[in-house]
């Protein structure tokens, strides 16, 4: 407390005028340490930033505000070290609060010396954890446009190339046809039905590609979730083969959805054969129907919607962080050639897209994944 005094008087006092500057400051921590980081004063910034007041922290370490894996580090220490040799430290990183919260900090540590001798340090805090948060939201955002924009791009590039594609199989399937009609040779026969399987494939190929590139028409059909998910158990748990548990749940009194029907079963059927894949050794596959409010990712500043949310999760292998943008891609595949084609979650990302949803995937290395379909429903 300053005993009271003439308000000239104070601040014609040089010593006065910095214990007021200090002491007024409430958006920065400024505080001082000795040669070890013991600290020797307090500000109200400290107390606000912080939360501990002035004899709470005052003679003890300002390691206190590291976090633990960093004071094992010995980084406290270190970065006194830096401050005393290079004239200066400066960085921003986490600290923690009285309340065991997290803060993004920048901090500068300054060295005091008097006549050649290090007495301690000046340190200077400020709380930059809305900045910070606010730049990383806004990376996000500028990523999932730049994905939402490439999977866009991939999309037309592939259906014009499927459609072009498919052209070309029905003439080869079309001539195969006549020639199977004109000659009657069985090696000729033989040959000519190799050649329409693999027309037959092809075809396949591109139907699936025309999935991705929103360019399949789709036929839609009034949908209760539960019971094509009830009448699609045998398969599944048959695809997913006998270690691995396939449960499903279905909430009751979800809405009717219209939706075409074989393409949302190939979507199940792709997300629990690529569960199957991902644990080679057994494991569980979890299909729940549900509502839930939820955001679109590729869309920013898109509040939640209430959506029809199908979900299937596994504990498997999980994805790779840096793999996780990639999936949807067509033939971005992980396996080995003959064993994937790449084209499973692209006909999930396709289908789901062109009836006006969207796919989210939720992946933890070693852990598991969850790839969930969202139907977005008009609310009543
Ligand atoms: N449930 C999952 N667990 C782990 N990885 C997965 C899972 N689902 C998809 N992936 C990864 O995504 C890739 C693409 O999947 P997909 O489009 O179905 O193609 P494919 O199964 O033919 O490789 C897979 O190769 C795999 O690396
Ligand atoms: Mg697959």
């Amino acid at each position: 407390m300053l005993p009271t005094q003439n308000p000239q008087d104070v601040l014609n006092d040089e010593s006065r005028q910095f214990a007021l500057l200090v002491n007024s400051v409430t958006d920065y921590a400024i505080y001082m340490l000795d040669k070890n980081g013991t600290i020797q004063t307090w500000n109200p910034g400290g107390q606000r930033i912080k939360g501990y007041d002035a004899a709470e922290v005052i003679g003890t370490n300002f390691s206190r505000f590291y976090l633990p894996n960093e004071v094992a580090e010995g980084m406290p220490a270190r970065n006194l070290r830096t401050a005393a040799e290079e004239g200066r430290y400066v960085a921003e990183g986490w600290r923690l609060r009285k309340d065991g919260s997290r803060f993004h900090a920048s901090v500068v540590i300054d060295p005091i010396w008097v006549d050649g001798q290090l007495l301690g340090f000046a340190k200077i805090t400020r709380d930059i954890t809305e900045r910070f948060e606010a730049n990383e939201k806004l990376l996000k955002t500028q990523q999932s446009l730049f994905q939402a924009q490439k999977m866009e791009a991939i999309g037309k590039l592939t259906l014009g190339l499927a459609h072009d594609f498919n052209n070309l199989l029905a003439i080869i399937v079309n001539c195969l046809d006549l020639v199977a009609v004109r000659v009657k040779d069985p090696v000729v026969s033989r040959l000519v039905d190799t050649a329409l399987r693999a027309a037959e494939r092809g075809a396949l190929l591109t139907r699936q590609l025309l999935t991705f590139g929103r360019g399949q028409p789709l036929a839609h059909e009034a949908l209760d979730l539960g019971t094509v998910l009830a009448e699609m158990k045998s398969l599944l748990q048959r695809s997913a083969g006998e270690s691995i548990e396939v449960a499903m749940e279905a909430e009751p009194g979800l809405p009717t959805l219209y939706l075409d029907k074989s393409q949302l079963e190939s979507a199940i059927l792709n997300l629990v054969c690529n569960s199957r894949d991902a644990m080679p050794t057994g494991g569980h596959v979890r299909i729940t129907a549900a509502m839930q409010r939820i955001s679109d990712p590729s869309v920013s500043e898109a509040g939640p919607r209430t959506c029809a949310c199908l979900r299937v999760t596994d504990d498997g292998e999980g994805i790779p962080t840096d793999q996780q943008a990639r999936v949807f891609e067509p033939f971005f595949t992980t396996k080995p050639v003959g064993r994937g084609s790449g084209l499973g979650l692209s006909q999930v990302f396709g289908f789901t897209t062109q009836s006006g949803g969207f796919p989210l995937l939720t992946s933890e290395p070693g852990k598991g994944t969850a790839i969930t379909l969202c139907f977005p429903v008009s609310e009543p």
